[in-house]
């Protein structure tokens, strides 16, 4: 790939920071670098990888001559500057919910359909939601061995998913109740230290926003759209690392050895064959790793064509910054 010259949008924010990072590591070839982040940050100097960068609002002036756009700034900026970043020229690839469910943008998870970039009038890529995202990388391989025909997920998700605000608060509150104080609340609709949260909006219907896009992202990503997605979804007092228990029932009987041959060879998934006490996979050990971790699989006790597994990865990475950075490098590559 030549040096692209790069606008990361959003980049003091949680998903920004593991951007930068990923870029680094991953050896992205960088000719130029611009920091975007709201105008109050305007003018800040943040450093990077050895050097030295002013921050700088979203404007016109901003995107002139950048290759690649990662937006992570939420959904209305990525709206109100996407496509005029993509008709100066730009790839743009996008991690907020602005246009995952439009049908000429692309929603990509490569691991699964990378196929679908080879359509993209618009420059506009769709990054999916982290809970999504880690979920498909484990059920596609078992997809294309034994036909999916169904999916049960209830989700334990970190705090990091909420954005670096929401993390502060938490670590507050955790603080406060070791300190014995009663702890506050104002980024989250609740206490999380110690406790459970469902703190996405709600429709009336009793829908988390978060059930929805596991349902209707599920299926844009995998190609199937009646695919029977039935999705719980739980905050809980994690710093990092999204884990996932998802029943699985396919057209095929499964077996756990079979299970675990498919997955081995499958990309971006680790197997974790081990059972016992803290032998599963875990946040904490998946935080800073690019793959998706599947361990405690097991045969459903009634139900011989379904499989349990438990599905762990760091979702500020492969769900989200990782994962764009690997969107940008096949197109771009
Ligand atoms: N965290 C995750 O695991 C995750 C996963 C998948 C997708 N996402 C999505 O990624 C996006 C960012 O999430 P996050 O967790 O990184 O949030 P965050 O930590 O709250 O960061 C938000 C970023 O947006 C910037 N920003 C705010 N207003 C702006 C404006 N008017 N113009 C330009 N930049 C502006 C902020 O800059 P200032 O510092 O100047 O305020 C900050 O850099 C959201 O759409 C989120 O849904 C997050």
């Amino acid at each position: 790939m030549k040096p692209q010259h790069v606008a990361v949008v959003g980049a003091t924010g949680a998903v920004g920071q593991e951007m930068l990072r990923v870029l680094a590591q991953r050896k992205f070839p960088l000719a130029s670098l611009r920091l975007i982040a709201s105008p109050a940050s305007a003018g800040r100097v943040v450093h990077f990888d050895g050097n030295d960068y002013t921050l700088v609002a979203a404007s016109r002036e901003a995107f002139a001559g950048v290759d690649l756009a990662l937006f992570s700034a939420g959904a209305s900026i990525s709206r109100e500057w996407g496509p005029i970043a993509a008709s100066m020229g730009a790839l743009v690839v996008d991690n907020s919910s602005a246009f995952r469910q439009d049908p000429e943008i692309p929603l990509v998870v490569p691991e699964v359909n990378a196929h679908a970039l080879a359509n993209n009038r618009r420059r506009i890529v769709a990054n999916p939601n982290c809970s999504t995202i880690q979920m498909v990388v484990a059920l596609e391989p078992l997809h294309k061995a034994f036909g999916l025909e169904q999916v049960i997920v209830s989700t334990y998700q970190a705090i990091s998913g909420k954005g670096a605000r929401a993390l502060d608060e938490f670590d507050q509150q955790t603080r406060d109740v070791a300190a014995g104080k009663t702890p506050t609340h104002s980024v989250l609709p609740g206490i999380l230290a110690g406790n459970l949260l469902c703190d996405w909006k709600h429709t009336d219907d009793g829908w988390s926003e978060e059930e929805r896009k596991m349902v209707l992202e599920t299926r844009k990503i995998m190609g199937l759209p009646e695919l029977a997605v039935s999705p719980t979804t739980v905050r809980v007092p994690v710093r990092n690392g999204h884990s996932e228990s998802v029943w699985a029932r396919f057209a095929k009987p499964v077996s756990r050895n079979a299970v675990i041959e498919v997955l081995r060879g499958a990309p971006g998934v680790t197997v974790v064959s081990e059972s016992g006490p803290g032998l599963h996979p875990q946040p904490r050990a998946a935080s800073g790793l690019d793959d998706v971790f599947v361990g405690r699989i097991r045969e459903d006790a009634s139900n011989s064509h379904a499989i349990q597994l438990f599905v762990v990865s760091d979702n500020v990475r492969k769900g989200a910054a990782l994962n764009a950075v690997q969107i940008a490098e096949r197109v771009l590559g």
